[in-house]
């Protein structure tokens, strides 16, 4: 078995967050073989998984193909899983961990399955060399993937490890936090690509502040992480995982060389120097909390020099001159009683986006369609999204200055 000949490679991410790993594929010059629901397949080396797992800001994990074959019962997947050579791939004293999942009906306990190739892969290894890997459900060593659909099964060496929306910066979270690559996604469709200026109030962790931050600086969230599984592999290359880091640096401080924006809008702390090349960031919430833990996640990050934070009501948040792109992410309301103040938060966003933001472009991540139709504005784009099992939008509106002005209040996104 040799990783470094290319085969399939599955990409997964969260739902609805595929068309924007498409085009993160497509621009570091990947070619898409097959789309899914959560997951996009390429033809690629262990060496290409690398790379993807340091500059992939949309998803979850990058899978190798190990192996593929038509299973119909727990037996056959022992039998099959025992035919690869795992003593090529893991030391007899490394720690093996397997995730299995799918559809199927000749299989009604996922766990079982895991068994099951934990079984053929340490008995293997144990008839190999004499001494059996340890295994248990930490992610954060060797991780096999298995996929079990209808009768046919594919095994994935995982290259990541843990999920890389784990980026490791986000240690304090505040109130319901998003995932990081779902920030990333929401960040893409909004067309933020770190040459405008981003505004964001509500915050709350910091998280669509500090991705945005990431891909102003060019800065590839790999980076920020000094654990992927692809480095329990048996003969992980270590002098091309520090090239290809080495590489993500110097691409990180050309990306510094961009157009000089205008100085930063009073009220924000003045002590902070932003990189006078890259369009600024502001960040604010009411909840002190909230930003005293995003700018504790800013500098886990080490971009808290791009963000200007700022405790206050979104509609007194500072927005620096010129245009851009204001971004808030409001609470949905899931609980009873919330909702009456709610709707005034969202009514109060839509006049907001009236009074003080003509010329910019404004974007609502929401959860609550019903709660949206407060904001008073029509929405131009309404960008489908998944925030776990919750079916999200995220909606555009068009501020226009001078006549073009917005709908009055009362129309309906
Ligand atoms: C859903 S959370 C935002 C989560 C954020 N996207 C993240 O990833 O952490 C909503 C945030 O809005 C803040 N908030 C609520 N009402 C506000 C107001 N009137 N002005 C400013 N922030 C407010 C809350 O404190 C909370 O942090």
């Amino acid at each position: 078995m040799d990783l470094q000949q290319p085969n399939t490679i599955r990409v997964t991410c969260g739902p609805g967050l595929g068309p924007y790993l498409e085009q993160e594929l497509a621009r570091l010059g990947y070619t898409v073989d097959a789309t899914h629901d959560t997951g996009i397949e390429i033809t690629a080396t262990l060496g290409d998984a690398m790379k993807l797992n340091l500059y992939l800001r949309t998803a979850n994990h990058v899978l190798y193909l190990l192996s593929e074959f038509a299973c119909t019962s727990p037996d056959d997947l022992y039998r099959h899983a025992s035919f690869v050579e795992w003593e090529r791939l893991l030391a007899p004293d490394g720690y093996v961990s397997v995730a299995a999942g799918g559809e199927s009906h000749a299989i009604d306990n996922w766990t079982f399955a895991s068994l099951k190739v934990k079984d053929a892969i340490v008995d293997r290894i144990a008839s190999v060399t004499g001494r059996r890997p340890d295994a248990g459900s930490l992610r954060d060593a060797f991780v096999v993937n298995c996929y079990w659909v209808k009768d046919y099964c594919w095994l994935y060496l995982n290259t990541s490890g843990q999920k890389l929306s784990d980026r490791g910066y986000r240690r304090i979270p505040h109130k319901a936090p998003m995932r990081e690559t779902l920030a990333a996604g929401v960040l893409m469709a909004a067309g933020y690509d770190g040459t405008q200026p981003l505004v964001n109030p509500m915050c709350g962790s910091g998280t669509l502040a500090i991705e945005a931050a990431l891909i102003a600086a060019g800065r590839p969230p790999g980076l920020l992480r000094s654990n992927f599984g692809f480095m329990h592999v048996l003969g992980f290359d270590d002098d091309a995982w520090q090239a290809l880091r080495r590489e993500a640096h110097r691409q990180k401080w050309q990306k510094g060389v961009g157009s000089l924006f205008p100085g930063r809008p009073e009220g924000c702390f003045a002590e902070k120097t932003p990189d006078p090349f890259l369009p600024q960031i502001i960040a604010t919430d009411i909840d002190d909390r909230a930003i005293r833990a995003s700018e504790q996640n800013a500098r886990t990050a080490g971009v808290d020099h791009l963000i200007q934070f700022k405790q206050c009501d979104f509609a007194d948040t500072p927005l620096p001159e010129g245009k851009g792109i204001i971004l808030l992410n409001p609470e949905y309301g899931q609980r009873m009683g919330e909702r009456a103040e709610l709707e005034k938060t969202y009514a109060r966003i839509g006049d907001f986006f009236k009074q003080k933001c003509p010329g910019w472009t404004g974007w609502i991540f929401t959860g609550n369609l019903a709660l949206a139709k407060k904001v008073g504005l029509r929405a131009s784009r309404r960008i489908p999204f998944f925030n776990g099992p919750i079916e999200c939008r995220l909606l555009k509106y068009e501020l226009y200055e001078g006549t073009r002005d917005i709908p009055p209040a009362g129309f309906v996104p």
